[in-house]
């Protein structure tokens, strides 16, 4: 089994950061999504991953996930315009061959292993499994209706009229058949080869196709708010309290990881939060859910539920919340009032 991940895409809803990153490397507890994606693949002991990079991004993908061997993955790198996830299949398809893959989203991520699902797909020979959850908000998500088995009946790709609320996740299992249902499906009304189509022509055709429902939390990190969500999910399930960075006459509470190198002087940190490598933080209170990326400095200021990418400068900020801040970024005092910012590399704000 192969593993195909899709890291392309525009990322227009996280402009401007989106300008000098791929949506995917946005880091939510330090650390891009893209790398919990690859974990998870890597965990189910595939070997062999295809990653699917966009022409305006794709070189900062290969300059993170280099040739894979941090995650013992033998990555092969495949360009594709943005036409869709079924069409994302067909650039892959000679790198697939004829073995079945898992399909992820390099943004999408879960609290749940794939292996279960892998396992699943193995053990009753299917010819897809599609992994749902239950949302609130079916109108922008593929919708699927299942039979009492737990066999796929239909799907619809953002239904403009009701028929449930079990989306598809961006995490899929596929054997070979699906490249011959993509061959037969034409273009959506929004010029897009849908997945979702293709796997209802597998449906049509009698192939087996189940379904099962995400037992953990999902995040689709396509913008800021999301983002924030999933920083604040990754801080609660897997920071720790660990401390390598110098403290002086600064208070630490709860699981809060400051990295090697860092500076915590007259401050209070209270986790879940994570202080990148070579940051400082003095003058200071950094509450819960809040990442400050490497080489940053947060000066005489308060954040809370703020992802903070690296070399940012926060100072005199008498209250940032549910913030994201992209790289190389300053920001400033000039009034005091709670503020509220999404904005890109380079920027300069003064508040
Ligand atoms: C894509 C899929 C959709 C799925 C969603 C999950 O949508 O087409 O079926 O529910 O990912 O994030 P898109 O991101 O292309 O709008």
């Amino acid at each position: 089994m192969k593993a195909l991940v899709l890291s392309g895409g525009k990322g227009t809803r996280l402009r401007p950061l989106t300008f000098t990153c791929a949506k995917q490397l946005i880091p939510v507890a330090n650390k891009p999504i893209l790398g919990y994606v690859l974990d998870q693949v890597a965990e189910t002991g595939i070997k062999k991953a295809g990653i699917i990079t966009a022409p305006e991004t794709g070189q900062y993908v290969k300059d993170y996930v280099g040739d894979g061997s941090k995650w013992k993955l033998d990555v092969t790198y495949i360009p594709q315009e943005p036409l869709g996830l079924a069409h994302a299949v067909k650039t892959a398809q000679s790198f697939l061959a004829q073995d079945s893959f898992v399909m992820c989203l390099g943004d999408n991520v879960t609290g749940q292993a794939l292996s279960t699902f892998v396992e699943k797909f193995q053990k009753e020979q299917l010819d897809a499994l599609i992994i749902l959850k239950e949302v609130d908000d079916p109108s922008n998500f593929g919708i699927a209706q299942l039979d009492k088995n737990g066999n796929i009946v239909r799907l619809v790709e953002k239904p403009k009229t009701p028929m449930g609320n079990l989306a598809i996740i961006g995490t899929y299992i596929f054997s070979s058949k699906i490249h011959k249902a993509i061959a037969r499906i034409k273009p959506s009304w929004r010029g897009e080869l849908e997945i979702t189509d293709a796997v209802q022509e597998l449906v049509n055709r009698g192939f087996k196709v189940k379904a099962e429902i995400l037992d953990s939390w999902w995040l689709d990190t396509g913008k800021k708010d999301d983002i924030l969500s999933a920083n604040a999910k990754i801080l609660d399930e897997y920071i720790e309290e660990d401390v390598k960075g110098s403290i002086s006459n600064s208070t630490i509470e709860g699981r809060v990881k400051v990295d090697r190198e860092a500076r915590i002087l007259n401050s209070t940190i209270r986790g879940p939060c994570i202080i990148g490598k070579n940051t400082v933080v003095e003058d200071s209170f950094i509450g819960p859910y809040t990442s400050v990326g490497d080489n940053s400095q947060i000066l005489n200021s308060n954040l809370e539920y703020c992802v903070i990418l690296e070399n940012v400068i926060v100072k005199n900020v008498e209250r940032l919340e549910e913030s994201l801040v992209g790289k190389n970024a300053k920001v400033t005092k000039k009034q005091n009032s709670a503020t509220k910012l999404h904005i890109g590399d380079y920027s300069e704000v003064e508040v």
